[in-house]
């Protein structure tokens, strides 16, 4: 996939904010401070196009970012941070409910776990959330450059077990850092262009 375009269009809290594009659309879930943010820059080949941080809570809302007229990619802010307050992760369940069930053109949601860790009880829940809804649901390990080969191997049945991920069910190991992984993401996007 070559990318001839990639550009912020909007933030919202709501799913009445989604671009009216008419474009299939695809969306990044997973703990805080995971990398989902860099890897949307890994897959845009942008370095700043979506903010990023060391310190977990950096994305706060729903963000819209039009990849060649073509796709619509939404990062959204990560679960798990114990430092967010609990009405704000009550509106935070609010907000990917109502995202999740009124976007009519989503077509992948991405769950984005560590490949370093046993994924979280958090993890655990929405991937199971997720699988209540009609989207495909596609495993990105991301920070695979951490860790060795071996330990990947390892990992990777670790996840897929907590997960209780079927042979069928795909994951993808990733390094936004290294690049590693990317082309596999833009062959799936591109699956969904016409
Ligand atoms: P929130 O917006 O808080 O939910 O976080 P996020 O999931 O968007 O994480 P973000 O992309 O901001 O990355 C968090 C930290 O992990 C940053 O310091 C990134 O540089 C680092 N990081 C992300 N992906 C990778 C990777 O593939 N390899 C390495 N080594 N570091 C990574
Ligand atoms: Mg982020």
């Amino acid at each position: 996939m070559i990318i001839k375009k990639a550009e912020y269009i909007i933030s919202g809290t709501k799913a009445l904010h989604i671009p009216d594009l008419k474009v299939p659309e695809f969306v990044f879930m997973g703990r805080s401070n995971v990398g989902k943010s860099s890897l949307l820059n890994a897959i845009t080949n942008r370095k700043n196009l979506a903010y990023t941080s060391s310190k977990p809570g950096k994305t706060i809302t729903l963000n819209f970012y039009n990849v060649n007229d073509e796709i619509l990619l939404v990062d959204v802010p990560g679960y798990g941070y114990a430092q967010r307050l609990v009405h704000d992760r009550l509106n935070y369940g609010k907000m990917i409910e109502d995202y999740l069930e009124k976007s009519k053109y989503l077509k992948v949601c991405f769950l984005v776990v560590d490949s370093r860790h046993v994924p979280t009880e958090d993890d655990c829940l929405m991937y199971k959330y997720l699988q209540s809804f009609d989207y495909k649901i596609v495993v990105i390990a991301t920070k695979i450059d951490k860790i060795s080969k071996n330990e990947l191997n390892k990992n990777i049945n670790v996840i897929r077990k907590k997960l209780e991920m079927t042979q069928e069910d795909l994951l993808i190991p990733v390094s936004s850092e290294k690049k590693i992984g990317v082309e596999k993401i833009h062959l799936l996007l591109e699956s969904y262009l016409n």
